[in-house]
């Protein structure tokens, strides 16, 4: 994993990022075998034990729902829930797991949207993503839908969009709109890139955060967000937005 360009310029202190006390995390990929994230289930208790080790206390697993590519249901990811549980109740009891999803916003999304119950987490909020290359042509429509069947929608990672790189004014209008934001902690230590490190920074210097997510998929990226240190003006920011992590537990 390449890291670009955070603790360059000046020098400053830095503070461990586990110490920002998020105790909830609603972004990963830890249900065995049903994404590209933990292939079993020793990995997702692992894994787990990991996120407990930073001071999580509620996990709430978001599998990926995309058409062709991870065909899952609600019951399916509900029943693999269930199974990854007994481990977790005998392993680390302090930690609690519930399972939601992370849904693309494809034709089938739209039509389940309407016509049966979707994975939710806290008040009927929805996670979401888009496509990474292109805007979806009926973003806003599929929004306005989600909302008329009374969910909130929370918008997973738009910091790696990179089509909406810059376009803040735009985030701000999506945010009024009522879309929640998710940002990845990833993009805040600069694991993807610098152009998303910067969208990331955008959002956070601009308060356009909701919820600060782990979207952890696999050992290495435990280690980078377990092992982080990040600058006290950037620990400062963070600490300074008004994260709904912990009302979720
Ligand atoms: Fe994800």
């Amino acid at each position: 994993m390449a890291f670009f360009g955070l603790f360059g310029k000046k020098k400053e202190p830095l503070v461990p990022l586990r110490e920002l006390g998020l105790k909830c995390d609603m972004h990963s990929h830890l249900i065995p075998g049903v994404d590209d994230g933990s292939p079993s289930a020793k990995d997702s208790l692992n894994l787990i034990a990991g996120l407990g080790r930073m001071g999580y206390k509620k996990l709430i697993i978001t599998p990926h729902f995309m058409t062709g590519f991870y065909n899952n249901t609600a019951d399916g990811v509900t029943r693999s829930l269930e199974i990854l549980n007994e481990g977790i109740a005998r392993q680390e009891p302090e930690i609690s797991l519930e399972v939601a999803a992370e849904y693309y916003i494809d034709y089938d999304f739209m039509h389940d949207l309407g016509s049966k119950p979707m994975l939710t987490f806290g008040n009927k909020m929805l996670l979401f993503e888009c496509s990474f290359t292109n805007q979806h042509r009926n973003f806003d429509e599929t929004v306005f839908e989600m909302q008329i069947n009374g969910y909130k929608p929370v918008l997973a990672h738009p910091e790696r969009y990179t089509y909406w790189h810059g376009a803040t004014r735009l985030m701000q209008e999506f945010h009024d709109r009522g879309i929640l934001f998710q940002l990845n902690i990833l993009s805040v230590i600069g694991a993807y890139s610098p152009s998303v490190n910067k969208a990331a920074m955008a959002l956070i210097d601009n308060g356009l955060v909701d919820f600060i997510g782990t979207d952890l998929h696999n050992p290495n990226q435990l280690a980078v967000i377990e092992n982080a240190m990040i600058p006290v003006s950037l620990f400062e920011k963070l600490k300074s937005l008004n994260l709904l992590n912990n009302s979720l537990l």
